[in-house]
């Protein structure tokens, strides 16, 4: 069970033309939007997701841009707000998981200052933001000194799938990604940019979370078609993303050629006892 915190949502202030681009766009995506990420590498990602998070996930999150709350898939906070601007995300989350959800700009939190543990904003939410800097300093307010902030923007690679072929973003980005939409103005991210960002935090990683298993995917969906032959398993894609967590770790690949890029990193400051 989730415990309820006081925190009314303010109307967004800035930028509404985009907003509001945003809300209708995932406003439109609902139907099928949770069927389409729970392909078995949709499942391996948040496998290898919760493994590199789990220590850094406190008591009390909040979840930026949190989707159809899937977040509380994995975790089990005390206390937890999600907030989004599409409507229909934040109904169905409900729904789903009944927690505190609210519709609302990722940029003005409505909460209190330095009480949270954590922030998330997993699989895309920040490169939504043209304030990237005033986001980040947002989610800093809300989270307590020491606590954590893990974010996952998109990477420079989605941006070239946004501009390529049909072919290209399936194999660059799954047949399910959001963030190849052209009609919304996004920030993708470089493994520079995200440290020109989070200077100043500590404990900061950034990485990059699958390189190439959407190529993989792709091609067996077509060998499936063609040949009638059986999917590739799920235990095939979790051990490919087991195997590249190892290379990661080891060869420091840098994010924009991955799908995903994920940043851990600590509000300096210790916590009060
Ligand atoms: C790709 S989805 C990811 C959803 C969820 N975090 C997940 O992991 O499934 C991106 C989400 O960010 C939300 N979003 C984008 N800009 C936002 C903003 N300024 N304020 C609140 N939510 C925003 C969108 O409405 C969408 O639901």
């Amino acid at each position: 069970m989730t415990n309820k915190i006081e925190c009314v949502a303010e109307p967004a202030t800035t930028g509404l033309k985009h907003l509001s681009r945003i809300a209708r766009f995932y406003d439109s995506e609902i139907d099928g939007y949770d069927n389409g990420y729970s392909t078995p590498l949709c499942q391996a990602e948040d496998e290898v997701l919760v493994h590199l998070i789990q220590d850094m996930v406190g008591s009390k999150v909040v979840d930026a841009g949190c989707g159809t709350g899937d977040f509380l898939k994995y975790f089990q906070p005390t206390e937890y707000v999600g907030f989004d601007i599409s409507h229909q995300m934040v109904k169905t989350a409900q729904q789903k998981y009944g927690g505190t959800f609210m519709v609302a700009d990722m940029h003005h939190l409505s909460l209190p200052n330095d009480y949270f543990d954590t922030l998330v904003s997993f699989y895309g939410p920040m490169s939504y933001s043209l304030n990237p800097q005033a986001l980040i300093q947002e989610f800093t307010r809300v989270v307590k000194p020491g606590g954590s902030l893990i974010v996952m923007p998109y990477t420079k690679r989605s941006g070239e799938a946004q501009k390529s072929s049909i072919l290209e973003k399936k194999v660059l980005t799954g047949d399910y990604s959001t963030a190849t939409n052209p009609n919304i103005e996004k920030v993708f991210y470089s493994t520079e940019m995200l440290k020109e960002l989070f200077k100043g935090f500590a404990d900061v990683r950034i990485v990059g979370i699958n390189f190439a298993a959407n190529g993989i995917e792709y091609a067996d969906g077509i060998l499936q078609s063609m040949l009638k032959k059986e999917p590739i398993s799920a235990e095939f894609y979790r051990n490919y993303m087991l195997w590249e967590l190892e290379n990661i770790e080891e060869k420091n690949r840098p994010v924009e050629y991955a799908r995903h890029a994920l940043v851990t990193a600590r509000k300096p400051g210790k916590s009060e006892p």
